[in-house]
């Protein structure tokens, strides 16, 4: 066996110089460092933002159960998906213009992922080019769609992936109108960028940031340069990625398709039945409906629903490794994270990325000897602390699944 356990803590860190040891850290330096209007679009959400913070807060009552005096020294991380072993259960989930957050974000992504050998997802308004982005993480990069042009338009992207080598490809359908965002109009972050008097001071406020932004030039979607001058419109309708369009691609994609934004057993259940190969619960990191449940707790109904081992792969809320093993207890086979990746590159770049992610896996990796476990495979409901009144209402509307799968 791998000796990720005991390996992790005693590798020297890397990251000797950093200052982000957790979620908490990379947000408080990425807030001080980008200008307010770079790190709002990263934080923002939607209406009150009632839904993003109760995807946090939603993780932190879930309790799990301690098991002592377990030979638990030598542990594994290592995840198979999809015919994939990769060395984490968790990865980079698609973010748009991730550039914003410093300027070779998309390069530092790609490059990390192929090197940690994780998963990440390039967003179709990404700011690095579909070939680009392959071109760093190579077959680890998985690419997103929006279908927010013509089909024809949206198709030659998924031609695009296809020819330069992706086998993974997300549909993301919770974006029929890109809800708003209360920050982003208080600062008048618009794409694309306009500078006006108050963006003019917020940028001089953080003159690093600005000055290497301006040195690279301004991030913008790249994959809408096309000689016909079609470009990515932030605000237009999302709403073409219906039933029938996945139809459609579930006949034209050989590779892996995976459906993100769902967040109900029924929605669920029909996805399974288009014949995609997973199911991505997400409720986009609560920037799409306020008044959506949190994430976590969908995870149990669905996991009931689509059965025991249909591929579910889980974003929205997760901050730790903690909250990653939780989200694999609740039912979900991967996990996918957000605005951590972004603050920490805004916070310190590529080394804070680097500092991110081995933070998550000490803390998962700890995590796990503390409930007795060595592998990724052994997290069940199990490992739930049953007294915990949530969880035990969740646990007693599903245990047929729950059951199912941890035996
Ligand atoms: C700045 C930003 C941009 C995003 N852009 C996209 C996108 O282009 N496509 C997409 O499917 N999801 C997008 N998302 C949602 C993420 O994929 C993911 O669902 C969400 O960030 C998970 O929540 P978390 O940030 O709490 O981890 C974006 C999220 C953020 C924070």
């Amino acid at each position: 066996m791998e000796r990720e356990g005991r390996g992790i803590s005693e590798r020297p860190r890397k990251g000797l110089r950093t200052r982000i040891f957790d979620a908490g850290d990379a947000r408080a330096l990425a807030q001080r460092r980008l200008p307010r209007l770079v790190f709002d679009f990263i934080e923002g959400a939607a209406g009150r933002e009632t839904a993003a913070q109760r995807n946090c807060r939603r993780f932190d009552d879930i309790l799990m159960q301690p098991k002592v005096m377990l030979d638990v020294g030598e542990r594994s991380l290592k995840t198979e998906l999809f015919g994939h072993s990769y060395d984490l259960p968790f990865g980079v989930a698609p973010m748009g213009m991730c550039a914003l957050s410093c300027p070779r974000a998309d390069r530092f992504l790609g490059v990390t992922a192929r090197q940690r050998n994780i998963p990440v997802c390039l967003s179709s308004a990404g700011s690095s080019t579909i070939e680009e982005m392959f071109g760093w993480g190579d077959r680890n990069t998985w690419f997103q769609l929006y279908v927010s042009q013509s089909i024809e338009q949206s198709m030659a992207l998924v031609e695009r992936a296809r020819v330069t080598g992706y086998d993974t490809l997300i549909l993301t359908v919770d974006v029929p109108q890109v809800s708003r965002r209360t920050r982003d109009l208080r600062n008048g972050f618009v794409m694309p960028f306009v500078m006006g008097p108050r963006q003019f001071v917020d940028l001089a406020l953080h003159p690093r940031w600005s000055l290497e932004t301006l040195a690279r030039g301004i991030p913008r979607p790249k994959n809408f340069d096309a000689p016909n001058g079609v470009t990515f419109d932030r605000h237009a309708s999302r709403a073409g990625a219906n039933w029938s369009f996945l139809d459609h691609l579930r006949q034209v994609w050989k590779g892996t398709l995976i459906v993100k934004g769902i967040t109900s057993p029924s929605d669920a259940m029909r996805v399974r039945a288009a014949g995609a190969d997973a199911v991505y619960v997400s409720n986009h990191g609560g920037r799409q409906l306020d008044s959506v449940p949190a994430s976590v707790d969908l995870l149990p109904p669905i996991r009931a629903a689509v059965g025991p081992s249909f591929p579910l792969l889980f974003d929205s809320g997760v901050r730790s490794g903690e909250d990653v093993l939780k989200a694999l207890a609740l039912g979900a086979d991967f996990v996918m994270m957000g605005r951590p990746f972004l603050h920490a590159l805004g916070a310190e770049g590529r080394e804070g990325l680097e500092a991110m992610i081995d933070a998550v896996i000490e803390d998962l990796s700890t995590g796990m000897a503390q409930l007795g476990l060595t592998k990724i495979s052994e997290i069940s409901e199990q490992c739930l602390w049953r007294g915990n009144r949530p969880n035990q209402a969740i646990a007693e509307e599903n245990t047929p699944h729950l059951k199912a799968r941890s035996a």
